[in-house]
């Protein structure tokens, strides 16, 4: 068998959003098909390894949100790289809610799915999922799966680890200074903190040093 073959299939590239307690998750997927008019239906297939899954198995609803050809590439990245297992992936994009569920505010189509069936493989979970709700902007075409392998995806690991690079250095950033926890006074002499004597009191309030704290400022 040549297994190549199925690279041949075509897909768009899309945002399943979901809800997991007080907040959402999201993951991009490909794996998306309209598989029935009446009623209207989707089919989604994700990995078991996901996060976005695992709340969409509880919830039973998702949201779809369809990615145009000139998508921030940023976008692909944020929600396909990493797993909101560990990061607000929704904190880093625009978007919108609508029937509890979050839409990235930039897609040229949009769908609110309610779970009616869904189907165990090894590997993946399919969702049969009626489309309750559908609305759509622009006229922008849609991005495919095979735009993503043939050159988009450069730019999505570029603008991805840029993103990356920059929480970093803002990491890097972060100051630390002591702080009297009486009345607030910020120690900013010459001398390091933890050298000065025992009997060095706050300018301001007259504590001793050890009323002081070392805070992120
Ligand atoms: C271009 C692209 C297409 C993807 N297609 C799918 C897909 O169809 N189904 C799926 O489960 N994961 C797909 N993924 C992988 C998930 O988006 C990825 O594993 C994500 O980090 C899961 O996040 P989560 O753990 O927060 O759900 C795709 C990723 C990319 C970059």
């Amino acid at each position: 068998m040549d297994t190549t073959a199925l690279s041949k299939l075509t897909h768009g590239l899309y945002v399943l959003g979901a809800k997991d307690g007080d907040r959402y998750v999201g993951c991009i997927v490909d794996a998306v098909m309209q598989a029935s008019l009446k009623p209207l239906a989707v089919a989604v297939s994700c990995m078991k390894t996901g996060y976005t899954q695992s709340c969409i198995r509880r919830t039973n609803a998702f949201s779809l949100s369809v990615l145009g050809q000139h998508v921030d590439p940023f976008v692909i990245g944020n929600f396909g790289y990493q797993s909101g297992r560990t990061v607000d992936k929704w904190a880093a994009v625009p978007f919108v809610v609508k029937d509890d569920l979050p839409f990235y505010r930039e897609a040229v189509g949009f769908l609110t799915c309610h779970v009616v069936a869904m189907h165990e493989f090894d590997s993946h979970v399919v969702f049969m999922a009626e489309v309750v709700d559908a609305w759509q902007q622009g006229e922008t075409c849609c991005l495919t799966y095979n735009d993503y392998q043939n050159g988009f995806k450069t730019k999505v690991m570029e603008a991805f680890s840029q993103h990356q690079q920059k929480g970093e250095q803002k990491m890097s950033e972060k100051k630390t200074a002591w702080v009297c926890t009486v009345c607030g006074y910020v120690y900013d002499g010459d001398v390091p903190f933890e050298e000065l004597p025992d009997t060095w009191t706050c300018p301001l309030c007259g504590v001793g040093k050890e009323l002081f704290e070392e805070r992120e400022v």
